[in-house]
């Protein structure tokens, strides 16, 4: 060899090797995809689906509960299944935080998922891919669009009760906030307003909304974007005092069915949750996309789909970061 051309060898090979290792080809670490297991665990989609029909045919809300449960865990610390472990020595659970205390749940159909796929593939699927499919088969089995989930994610070695009280956004939260929650997700205002339609199905409790209906900001007034006989009905079983855990269709008109059902309720001022009702009354490109969901549901599903698998890329940890856990509620060993 030249001189020249060992010095050549010397300098490329550390080169081409760190350009693999910054650039990984899409198929290694570091990226999510949809045929992740084909070969480890080719029935894991299957596994999950089977679970979660069941589910959902047992008890119709467990569609909703499911699609909560991935937007909860995404939130905090990225979508690695941080919200599904319980507390225990220096883990405290995600569980009891503002958004999720006396309202998350599901977290039984997961266990039931875990243990089939720990049968069928063991230390195989993780908890978080769990949820991201879940997510995805409660949407079909309600009626709504179905999108390739990707996969590869781990699980987390902990969990974060401040950021589950902090990065979650609260219904009373004003518009910029929830925006600036979304936004510090890397998600934009089209994916704040696609992903808000999943409160097409599910219950919200009379504590999420009170205020709304007694004293708005305040002023002893109601809250006057919420249409007034609406608000009326709500007062029935949602009091001044008593009765918080009462529970409310969120798309009362077809609250099992997944559909943009939930915009053309925010056009008439019946969007239950305050922050609903800001989309339409608070923000301008907001209230357009809005009222293009409401006027095409085709566009409100290929936006959710998308947005959906943008929320499902939130932070995963991949490679060797994290694990695969055998008990969805608790790290190994
Ligand atoms: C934009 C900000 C959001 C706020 C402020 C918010 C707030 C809430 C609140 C307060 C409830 C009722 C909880 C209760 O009273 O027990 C709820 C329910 C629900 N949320 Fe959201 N949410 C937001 C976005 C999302 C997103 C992005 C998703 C999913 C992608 C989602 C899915 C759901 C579902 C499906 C339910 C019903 C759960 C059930 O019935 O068990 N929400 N949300
Ligand atoms: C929002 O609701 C929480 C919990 O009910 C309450 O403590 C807080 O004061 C409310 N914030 C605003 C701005 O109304
Ligand atoms: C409304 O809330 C304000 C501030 O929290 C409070 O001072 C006032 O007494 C309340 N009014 C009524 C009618 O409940
Ligand atoms: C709804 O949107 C889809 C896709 O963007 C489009 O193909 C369709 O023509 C629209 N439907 C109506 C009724 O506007």
């Amino acid at each position: 060899m030249m001189p020249q051309q060992v010095t050549n060898a010397i300098f490329v090979v550390p080169l081409a090797l760190a350009l693999v290792l910054c650039f990984p080809p899409a198929t290694t670490a570091g990226v999510l995809y949809p045929q992740f297991y084909d070969f480890s665990c080719p029935q894991a989609k299957y596994i999950v689906n089977t679970v979660v029909s069941k589910a959902v045919a047992k008890d119709p809300r467990m569609a909703a509960s499911l699609l909560r449960l991935h937007f909860h865990d995404c939130f905090v610390k990225g979508c690695d299944g941080s919200i599904l472990l319980d507390s225990s020595g220096t883990i405290t659970s995600e569980k009891r935080s503002v958004p999720n205390r006396d309202s998350i749940r599901g977290f039984e159909v997961i266990d039931e998922i875990k243990s089939a796929l720990e049968k069928a593939c063991p230390q195989t699927v993780s908890c978080a891919d769990i949820l991201a499919l879940a997510a995805r088969d409660s949407t079909v089995l309600t009626g709504g669009p179905s999108w390739d989930v990707p996969l590869g994610r781990r699980d987390s070695l902990g969990a974060s009760l401040s950021g589950s009280n902090q990065n979650i956004p609260a219904p009373n939260n004003t518009f910029q906030t929830i925006l600036t929650k979304f936004k510090l997700k890397g998600l934009h205002i089209v994916d704040l307003v696609a992903l808000s339609g999943s409160h097409t199905i599910g219950n919200a409790r009379c504590t999420s909304f009170r205020q709304r209906l007694y004293n708005n900001s305040g002023n002893g007034q109601p809250d006057f974007s919420l249409e007034q006989s609406y608000a009326a009905r709500l007062r029935v079983n949602c009091p001044r005092s008593g009765g918080d855990q009462n529970l409310f269709a969120m798309d009362p008109s077809s609250p099992r069915k997944f559909d943009n059902g939930y915009y053309k309720n925010l056009m008439g001022l019946k969007g239950i949750l305050s922050s609903d009702e800001m989309l339409y009354t608070q923000n301008q490109e907001a209230m357009e996309l809005v009222k293009r969901y409401a006027g095409n549901q085709s566009d409100f599903f290929d936006q959710f789909a998308k947005s959906m698998i943008k929320m499902g890329n939130i932070a995963p940890l991949t490679g060797n970061h994290g694990e695969i856990r055998r008990i969805c509620r608790r790290i190994n060993n």
